[in-house]
């Protein structure tokens, strides 16, 4: 299984996961061939990219939460934000936002579960994005990061929960800033962003007014913005005085926010946005996280097709798990036309992988 752009998607391929719409319903399943009609219709409805299976890349690759758990916790994101923009405060929708957060919390609550047990999960894969959803499907990509950082770093399991449920809550605030100012295909005014930087604020002042959360759940939604050097929003804090799950936050949210297509520029290659984290340990995001998390997050997982600095192109066949970037290869295309010849990145030292092949 690997991830294609749907411009590339042809009859010859075949779904490896299903197609949810934007109310969590399956749209398309498991196994179904992607016609031309089928590949346009889903591009028309915003859909970008889908995961199809191949004769490079047979196994299966599992996401580190079920499609289906995804989809339920998106489903509850969705709801407690549409809760917020009504009634700002009013006695009735605390009441209700009180009760949809009792679900959303046992949803969250066993996906912390699941990942407290995983002590070694590597991210490979994030879910596909789905239509008109990217801040609900952000906010779960950042709860499930941000889980598989609080782990490595051994938080416990208490401290765990309340880290996910911020981090799932980390953004509500943006339900109270205009929305064509979010969806806008250009980069945004420095008047805009002004606007936008209140969102944080916002967040924080609806949970306090609104929920009995605790002030570790509302801080980070405040704080999440602040950056190490002190230079971030809204209150250009020193880092000691930012919260270990605000920092966490903060970088898990760059990191997916990168790596995301936005209305105003494609998603950036996952090892490019490695790169630029690595860089920003020390100024924008706190050094020893940053490593923590780079050793979390694999750019090339099994199966990827990439392409070498000597132009050949191969698969993925084995995960070096100590040296990600260098990874076992499968050649499948070389300049002398020899194939199918398995190379180890970690002994090849003149090779290096130059980036992913969308279309092999
Ligand atoms: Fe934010």
């Amino acid at each position: 299984m690997r991830a294609i752009e749907l411009i590339h998607a042809s009859e010859a391929h075949t779904l490896a996961t299903p197609i949810f719409d934007e109310n969590s319903k399956i749209l398309l399943s498991r196994g179904v061939k992607l016609k031309a009609s089928l590949v346009e219709k889903l591009i028309q409805l915003g859909y970008t990219r889908v995961y199809i299976r191949d004769e490079h890349t047979e196994s299966d690759i599992e996401d580190v939460i079920s499609p289906e758990v995804r989809q339920k916790s998106i489903g509850h994101i969705r709801k407690l934000s549409a809760l917020a923009t009504r009634q700002n405060g009013s006695k009735n929708v605390k009441e209700e936002f009180e009760k949809d957060l009792t679900f959303a919390k046992a949803s969250i609550s066993s996906i912390v579960d699941d990942l407290f047990t995983k002590k070694d999960v590597v991210i490979e894969l994030m879910d596909l994005k789905t239509v008109g959803g990217y801040i609900y499907e952000h906010s779960i990509n950042v709860m499930v990061l941000s889980l598989i950082l609080g782990t490595s770093i051994g938080l416990n399991r208490s401290d765990l929960d309340k880290l996910a449920l911020a981090a799932s809550l980390h953004d509500i605030g943006l339900m109270f800033v205009p929305q064509e100012l979010l969806n806008k295909d250009t980069p945004l005014t420095k008047s805009e962003f002004e606007i936008v930087k209140r969102h944080p604020l916002l967040g924080f002042e609806f949970l306090k007014k609104s929920t009995n959360l605790s002030p570790l759940v509302r801080i980070p939604v405040l704080q999440h913005h602040e950056t190490y050097n002190g230079k971030g929003y809204p209150k250009q804090l020193d880092h000691s005085k930012v919260h270990l799950f605000s920092k966490i936050i903060g970088i898990v949210d760059a990191f997916d926010a990168m790596t995301s297509d936005r209305p105003h520029r494609k998603a950036l290659p996952v090892f490019e946005v490695i790169e630029f984290i690595m860089a920003s340990g020390g100024t924008l995001f706190d050094p020893e996280l940053v490593k923590a998390f780079i050793q979390r997050i694999n750019p090339y997982p099994l199966n990827t097709i990439v392409k070498l600095n000597d132009g050949s192109v191969g698969v993925v066949a084995k995960v070096n798990k100590d040296l990600f970037s260098r990874p076992v290869i499968r050649l499948i295309r070389t300049k002398s036309k020899e194939n199918s010849r398995i190379i180890n990145l970690i002994e090849e030292k003149n090779l290096v992988i130059q980036g992913i092949v969308h279309k092999a």
